[in-house]
C-alpha cells in the first residue's frame, strides 16, 4: 500500500455501507462508529478502509495505536506467535515470561519509586485498580477527589471520577467524589475540603489527567499539580496521576506527569501500552492474596508482548525526541494557520498531545467531518476542541500533508451557510459522537 492519502468512494462506501448498518444494530455500545470500516491495511500513519479509501490517520485509534499500522517490529512479534494457542491466559494464577517481561519494561521507563505494577485489561480497569490500591491505604476513607471536565473511564469506580458529560453517568451509581477546578485553585480547594469535611486519612485519593483528554486538551499548569502534590503529600493523599491517554511517550516524556516536575504515588496506564497497568511502589499494593486479580490480567500474551516491543521500539528508534521535534513543527504550522483562519484558536500541547479550538461547537463538527472527506481521521473532545495526535512515527512530509488538508477545510467549513450533507453527515452529525473518549 502507497502512504497517501486517496479517496476513491462517497464515505461510507459502498462495501462500508451495508456493514455499518449491520453494526447499528446489534452493536451494544450507544455510538456508530466513524463512517468507514477499516481493513487493517495499513503503513506508517495511513490506514485503508474494505473500500479502498486511504486515510491519514491523526487519531491514533484515540491515541493507542503509537506506532502506526503494520509496523515491522510488531509484525515480527506477530509472526513469532502466530503457532501457539491460547492468546489469553489466566495470568494472575498462571504467569509467563511475558508478564514478567512487561512489568519490568514498565518500571525501566518509570521513576524509581515506582516498582510494581498490575496488569489490566484497560485504561479504565488500570484506573479502578489504582482507586483500589489508594483505599486499601486509606482505611477512613469516606470519598474520592477528582477534577472538573475529567474524564477517567467508564467502568463504576473510573466513571465515579469522570465528569466529562452528563450522558456518560446518567443513571449510573457513583462512589461518594468531590470535585476540584482545573485551575491554579485546585490545591486550596483541597486544603479547605480537609479542614471543613474530612479528616485527610478519609480522603481516598486524588486522581488528575496531568493533560485532560475527553474533556478538552486541558493542560494543567505547572503550579496547580504542583501545589495539590504539596497538599496530597503533607497529609498522606495517595495522588493518582491518570496518564491513560497521553502517558508513554506521547509528550516526549514517558510520562506526563514529569513535565510538571511531580511524582505521583499511583499511575494509571493503558492505550499506547496495549493493556492496562496500575503502576505504584509494591509498598502501596494489598498485601492479601486475591486483593486484587483478574483472570486475563496479566495474561494477554500477544498483547503484552506487542507492549513490551512498543517500549523498546520507542528506544530503539528515538520516538520520545520525534513526538517533541513534530508535536513543535505541528504546532508552528497550526498557529500559523490560526493567524489566518480566525475560528481557529488556542493552539495547544506538549509533545504529539496537541490540540486547537474552533469558535463553536458547530464549526468543529463541520472541520472534523470536511477532514475525514478529505482523508484525514481527527477527534474532536470537550465542546469544540479539535485533538492533533498522530502516531508517534508521524514524519514532517505527513505533518505537511495534515497542515494542507488543513487549511483547505478550514477555508470551506468557516464559509457562512456552510452545511454537510449526506451519508458522512447522518453518521456524524451528533457533536457528542466526535469527542467520545
Ligand atoms: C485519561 C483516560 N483515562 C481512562 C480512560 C479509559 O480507558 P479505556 O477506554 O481503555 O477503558 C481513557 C479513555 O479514553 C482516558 O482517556
Amino acid at each position: 500500500m502507497i502512504p497517501k492519502i486517496s479517496i476513491k468512494t462517497m464515505i461510507p462506501g459502498p462495501k462500508s455501507l451495508p456493514k455499518l448498518a449491520r453494526i447499528k444494530k446489534i452493536n451494544g455500545g450507544w455510538n456508530v462508529p466513524y463512517p468507514f470500516v477499516q481493513s487493517r491495511n495499513g503503513v506508517g500513519c495511513y490506514v485503508a478502509d474494505i473500500d479502498g479509501n486511504v486515510y491519514l490517520d491523526f487519531s491514533s485509534q484515540i491515541g493507542s495505536n503509537p506506532l502506526g499500522y503494520n509496523h515491522p517490529d510488531l509484525k515480527e512479534v506477530l509472526r513469532r506467535y502466530a503457532s501457539r494457542t491460547p492468546i489469553k491466559i489466566a495470568g494472575q494464577d498462571f504467569t509467563c515470561q511475558e508478564h514478567i517481561e512487561l512489568i519490568e519494561s514498565i518500571l525501566d521507563v518509570s521513576p524509581k519509586q515506582f516498582n510494581a505494577a498490575f496488569l489490566v485489561n484497560s485504561g479504565a480497569e488500570a484506573v479502578e485498580n489504582a482507586i483500589k490500591v489508594a483505599m486499601r491505604h486509606q482505611k477512613l476513607a469516606k470519598f474520592g477527589v477528582s477534577f472538573e471536565n475529567a474524564f477517567h473511564g467508564r467502568t463504576l469506580g473510573a466513571l465515579s471520577c469522570t465528569n466529562s458529560k452528563a450522558v456518560q453517568k446518567k443513571h449510573y451509581l457513583s462512589l461518594p467524589m468531590k470535585r476540584l477546578p482545573f485551575n491554579v485553585n485546585a490545591a486550596s480547594a483541597l486544603q479547605d475540603l480537609i479542614v471543613r469535611e474530612a479528616a485527610p486519612e478519609e480522603v481516598a485519593f486524588v486522581i488528575v489527567e496531568p493533560i485532560q483528554g475527553e474533556g478538552g486538551y486541558n493542560i494543567a499548569s505547572k503550579e496547580m499539580l504542583r501545589s495539590v502534590r504539596q497538599v496530597t503529600k503533607a497529609h498522606g493523599i495517595p495522588l493518582i496521576c491518570d496518564e491513560v491517554q497521553v502517558g508513554l511517550g506521547r509528550t516526549g516524556e514517558w510520562w506526563s506527569h514529569e513535565h510538571f516536575s511531580i511524582t505521583p504515588d499511583i499511575i494509571a496506564a493503558g492505550k499506547a501500552l496495549q493493556v492496562g497497568a496500575t503502576i505504584a511502589n509494591r509498598a502501596l499494593f494489598p498485601n492479601e492474596p486475591g486483593a486484587l486479580s483478574s483472570t486475563w490480567g496479566g495474561g494477554h500474551v500477544l498483547d503484552m508482548a506487542m507492549g513490551i516491543q512498543t517500549i523498546k521500539t520507542i528506544k530503539k528508534r528515538r520516538l520520545l525526541t520525534n513526538c517533541k521535534r513534530a508535536g513543535s513543527y505541528l504546532r508552528k504550522e497550526l498557529g500559523i494557520l490560526g493567524q489566518t483562519h480566525l475560528a481557529m484558536q488556542n493552539v495547544r500541547g506538549i509533545g504529539l498531545a496537541c490540540a486547537f479550538d474552533m469558535l463553536t461547537p458547530n464549526f468543529r463538527d463541520n472541520l472534523v467531518m470536511e477532514m475525514l472527506k478529505n482523508g484525514v481521521i481527527l477527534l474532536g473532545c470537550g465542546t469544540k476542541t479539535v485533538r492533533v495526535i498522530p502516531p508517534f512515527i508521524i514524519t514532517k512530509h505527513d505533518c505537511d500533508v495534515f497542515i494542507g488538508k488543513l487549511e483547505e477545510a478550514l477555508k470551506k467549513t468557516v464559509q457562512k451557510g456552510f452545511k454537510h450533507t449526506g451519508p458522512i453527515h447522518d453518521y456524524m452529525k451528533v457533536s457528542t459522537r466526535i469527542s467520545k473518549n
